[in-house]
């Protein structure tokens, strides 16, 4: 019989690693073999870079039925909701470190219609969500330091990712755990074993010669085996 985690296992490519100026064709390449889109949307105030908004997500709704997960790793997130929404995002995640009490970020979200995430950077506790971990449809497990793509994951995260898959299974809650950064076919089992069940995979994926046969790969990895 397939674990719960099974059932819900979910690769999210992140489209910060694709060719910009061919996104749209990016995303309809793997599109009928990926979960969600993840789309990183950066300030460059609460990172130091900056990414893509509205108008992109606006553009990619009109050629994908994808869900979009917008992990929104900005300063004041939640004035964007309504445009967001309208754009066609499925759901937002915004950090901790942003808003160390998110319970009034998830209610304008839930206004909206929108899917929860809360993500926590390397370098925050676990303490630091525990408390809104109900809030939430999603943590979000950020396994390198936000703001670029292609960086080196974080072991250490796997601690993090451990502690809200237990708090998550203890409470009776279906909370989907995401892990985000330098996640490939070397270590996206070990975060599958750990507790995690959405996996971000940027370069991973539209940094390969061939995105359909590398989302394969990773979904061999964490396919359950005898
Ligand atoms: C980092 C972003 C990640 C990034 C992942 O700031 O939040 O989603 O795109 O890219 P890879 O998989 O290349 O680490
Ligand atoms: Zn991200």
């Amino acid at each position: 019989m397939l674990s719960i985690v099974e059932t819900r296992l979910q690769i999210a490519p992140s489209i910060l690693a694709a060719d910009f100026a061919r996104l749209g064709d990016e995303v309809d390449t793997i599109a009928a073999h990926v979960d969600l889109l993840h789309v990183d949307v950066m300030d460059g105030h609460f990172v130091p870079n900056v990414s893509l908004g509205v108008p992109v997500i606006e553009s990619l709704r009109a050629v994908t039925d994808l869900k979009f997960d917008c992990h929104l790793m900005m300063l004041n997130p939640d004035y964007y909701f309504p445009a967001l929404q309208k754009a066609g995002a499925d759901s937002v995640t915004v950090h901790i470190e942003v808003y160390p009490n998110p319970t009034e970020a998830a209610e304008s979200c839930r206004t909206e219609s929108l899917g929860f995430g809360l993500a926590i950077n390397p370098p925050t506790p676990f303490a630091a969500i525990e408390p809104f971990i109900e809030l939430c449809d999603m943590i979000v497990v950020m396994s390198v330091n936000p703001g670029f793509g292609g960086q080196s994951f974080i072991d250490a995260s796997m601690e993090k990712v451990a502690a809200a898959r237990n708090f998550v299974e203890s409470h009776g809650l279906l909370t989907d755990i995401e892990i985000d950064g330098g996640i490939g076919p070397a270590n996206i089992r070990r975060a599958r074993d750990a507790g995690a069940n959405v996996f971000v995979a940027g370069s991973s994926v539209f940094r390969t010669e061939d995105p359909v046969a590398a989302v394969e790969e990773l979904r061999a990895q964490i396919r359950e085996t005898e």
